[in-house]
């Protein structure tokens, strides 16, 4: 469920406060990169934009004492950069989305976003889950217009309206915005939650499994949308999923986290493909199947060994940066890339 607005609430510095809030809308005025889609942005060097140092997630353990689902986790996300984390289930992934949504408190350890220890839910993160919470009473552009307000509480009915507006647009809603959810397929309400997301210029978004209950077609729609907004705007966003291909096709950085309890971050695949990929053509990508494979073998394997079998010189404070190279794999037998098995079913 995407976190409903009215419960995020800024906590952050005043100071902060007032400059993101304080800003009334213009629509007419040329705005910067990052704030308006579909415009070009190079995403600005800060390469800990946000930190995560050292966090640990325990629960009471039923016969007394605790068990630890993950511990002094370490990571940095550059601002801009579009991360995903992938491990298996019960690894804790959700659990370091809730944390960096301010939704759950770390038993140990901080995050820093934009130099800021976090403190609680904040209209600067964006939550996309999986399901979405809109108001069903709320037509579309009811949903993400009260999204605008909520954040720029000085705005004009047509400023909000506006910016509402275009944020339909982006996700290819036009002419459903008087539309309840009721009368949307699945598809069509993330893609409000999208659109909602996106209205509120979010420092980042942070998305679980957003597309995992819909059927490949719409998922492979939104996953280009999402990606297009993303890299037009210089998004910064952490994204959690099962999909290796998903990872592949969005990811900048794959995450990958060991089994719990006790999960680890084993390592941080830099994804060597170019920029400008393409669903259809990945797969032809001379590292497409390398670093495939590494995933794979990954989660197939190393997510339950690494813990014993780990390099001497592993450092939380610095999972291993991994660069696969350019080698061509071939693909094994019976792998059938994505695109291929999309293709199939329509
Ligand atoms: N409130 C809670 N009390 C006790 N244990 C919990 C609680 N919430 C989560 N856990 C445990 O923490 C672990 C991590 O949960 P989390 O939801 O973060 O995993 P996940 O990696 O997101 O899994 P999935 O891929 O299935 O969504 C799980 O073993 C879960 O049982
Ligand atoms: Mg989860």
């Amino acid at each position: 469920m995407e976190q409903p607005l009215h419960r995020q609430c800024h906590r952050g510095h005043p100071a902060h406060r007032r400059r993101r809030h304080g800003a009334r809308l213009d629509p007419g005025a040329p705005a910067a990169p990052r704030h308006l889609p579909g415009v070009s942005a190079v995403a600005e060097s800060d390469p800990k934009f946000i930190s995560i140092e050292g966090i640990a997630r325990r629960y009471p353990a039923p016969g007394g004492g605790a068990t630890t689902i993950f511990e002094n986790l370490w990571l940095q996300v550059p601002r801009g950069a579009f991360v995903c984390i992938i491990g298996h289930s019960g690894c804790g992934k959700t659990s370091v989305l809730n944390i960096l949504a301010g939704l759950e408190q770390p038993s140990d350890g901080v995050v820093v976003v934009d130099g800021q220890a976090i403190s609680g839910p904040s209209l600067d993160r964006a939550v996309i889950f999986q399901g979405h919470a809109l108001l069903p009473w709320r037509s579309v552009l009811g949903n993400v217009a009260y999204a605008v307000s909520s954040r720029w509480r000085k705005a004009s009915r047509a400023e909000v309206e506006e910016r509402a507006k275009r944020c339909i647009d982006l996700v290819g809603l036009r002419g459903s915005e008087h539309k309840k959810p009721a009368e949307l397929s699945g598809g069509m309400r993330q893609r409000v939650g999208i659109a909602r997301a996106l209205s509120i210029e979010p420092k980042i978004m942070l998305m679980d499994e957003p597309f995992s209950a819909l059927d490949a077609l719409t998922r492979g729609t939104l996953q280009d949308e999402v990606r297009r907004i993303c890299t037009s705007t210089g998004q910064t966003v952490v994204m959690i999923t099962h999909d290796v291909d998903e990872a592949i096709y969005l990811a900048d950085k794959i995450v990958l986290m060991t089994n719990g309890p006790e999960a680890m971050v084993a390592e941080v695949v830099e994804n060597p493909l170019p920029a400008a990929r393409a669903r259809d053509t990945i797969h032809r990508e001379p590292d497409y199947y390398t670093v495939r494979n590494h995933l794979v073998d990954f989660l197939v394997a190393r997510s339950r060994t690494f813990r014993d079998e780990k390099p001497q010189d592993y450092d939380p404070r610095h999972p291993p940066q991994v660069r696969l190279g350019a080698a061509p794999e071939p693909p094994p037998a019976n792998t059938i890339p994505f695109p291929a098995l999309a293709k199939g079913r329509e």
